[in-house]
């Protein structure tokens, strides 16, 4: 055999195996279409949900967009629910915890187990994480990202101006608000759904009452923490709150909210890290021009929102292999990389480089291990991690009711609470 043949040929053969897994696959008779259910629509979400676009496409599937507009993902949920009843699943659908088990109860989503036993999810997983995407023992969905939702967005600048300090504490809080507003700054900004209020409602509900008193009245919904004095003080606190929010904030979406903290007129933002996607999306850097910190109280707390996709079952061959090359891509080292860098969350994959993270995800990072090990890592009711579905609604409702009421007393606001926790 010549022997200057043989690089040749294995140069050839690289390439088409190169070309195989590359682009080249486009024209395979496996190539399929993925349509993805999802609402990250807001600036730092779209250019996420792109990632996982262009990773698919790189595999040489079709994308088919499903996005419904709507933070939270409520108006996506409620387009989604219809789209079934039809017989018209599309792939992928975003869809996170306990809603995972509702849904796979109903028949309808697909076993990724083979997908997952190659890729060892088992072991790339936090077992926190992968307990929720089983449903009686098989894989039924693929997670994204964690969130961290107990966070204060503020801007120095602002604070500076207002000669305030970024809060630890309530007391702190108030102190800064106050500050805020005698310098002519919105000391919070706010916006108008229901997740929202509860995102701001779980922080205080973990600030003010600690770490088992969360788990206790909003996690196992025990009717006797529910009506405690803790709770008292609790609501308390967060309708103080609503005092340094400004008129505009019904209806308004949270990105909206963010980008008044980024341009300075407002002073800070109670909001998941979804929220530094939109910093970093206007090219802003942390530390520098906005900041960061646990929201005020939960420093040694986590509140934790994983994104997941769960996976319909298909009919088609090819679509069922690009679905499967779909949730194979999203636990890829370079898609949790890329996908995070702009959702502003960190990856889901244990063990991964975080050098191209800022300092908010390695602090993210860093308290998700430390929290895991004391005790302090809890799920997000707000977005949707820990109440069964119809007891979440219920209760997100009873407590955007008494923000959004000037004459309901906290005794009123406790007793909606408790009869909202009994909703099945
Ligand atoms: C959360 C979701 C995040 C983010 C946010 C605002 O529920 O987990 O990924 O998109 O809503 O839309």
């Amino acid at each position: 055999m010549n022997t200057t043949a043989q690089p040749l040929r294995r140069h050839l053969l690289a390439l088409s195996v190169a070309v195989i897994a590359g682009t080249g696959f486009a024209t395979s008779a496996w190539a399929g279409e993925v349509e993805v259910l999802h609402w990250w629509t807001s600036g730092g979400e779209a250019k996420a949900a792109s990632a996982l676009k262009a990773t698919l496409q790189a595999k040489g599937h079709t994308w088919k967009d499903f996005a419904v507009a709507g933070g939270g993902g409520d108006s996506a949920m409620t387009v989604l629910k219809s789209r079934v009843v039809s017989g018209n699943a599309p792939a992928a659908a975003q869809i996170k915890g306990p809603s995972l088990q509702e849904w796979a109860r109903e028949g309808v989503l697909a076993n990724m187990d083979d997908v997952a036993k190659a890729e060892k999810w088992d072991e790339l997983l936090p077992k926190v994480v992968s307990d929720g995407m089983k449903y009686q023992g098989h894989y039924i969905a693929a997670p994204v990202n964690v969130h961290r939702v107990n966070w204060l967005w503020a801007n120095p600048e602002a604070f500076k101006k207002a000669g305030a300090k970024v809060p630890t504490n309530w007391d702190e809080f108030f102190v800064a608000a106050e500050a805020l507003k005698k310098a002519g700054i919105i000391p919070v900004a706010h916006g108008g759904q229901n997740w929202q209020d509860f995102t701001t409602f779980e922080s205080v509900a973990l600030g003010v009452g600690g770490v088992d008193f969360y788990k206790k009245a909003l996690v196992q919904l025990d009717p006797a923490t529910l009506k405690s004095d803790t709770m008292v003080k609790v609501l308390t606190t967060f309708k103080r709150v609503k005092g340094y929010t400004d008129k505009n904030a019904p209806g308004r979406d949270w990105n909206l909210a963010t980008a008044m903290v980024i341009k300075g007129e407002a002073g800070m933002q109670l909001m998941g890290d979804w929220a530094k996607g939109e910093f970093i999306a206007a090219g802003k850097v942390p530390g520098k021009d906005f900041v960061c910190a646990a929201a005020p109280g939960t420093a040694k707390a986590f509140t934790f929102n994983v994104d997941s996709f769960a996976l319909f079952k298909l009919k088609n061959d090819a679509n069922v292999k690009a679905q499967k090359d779909l949730a194979s891509a999203i636990l890829s080292p370079a898609f949790q990389e890329l996908f995070n860098l702009n959702k502003g969350s960190i990856p889901v994959r244990l063990g991964m480089d975080m050098g191209k993270f800022d300092d908010c995800a390695k602090l993210s990072s860093t308290d998700f291990v430390a929290t895991a090990k004391s005790g302090g890592l809890v799920p997000s009711i707000a977005h949707g991690m820990a109440v069964p579905s119809a007891a979440e609604g219920a209760i997100k409702d009873a407590i955007s009711a008494f923000w959004n009421s000037d004459k309901m007393t906290v005794p009123d606001a406790v007793a909606k609470l408790v009869a909202a926790a009994r909703t099945k």
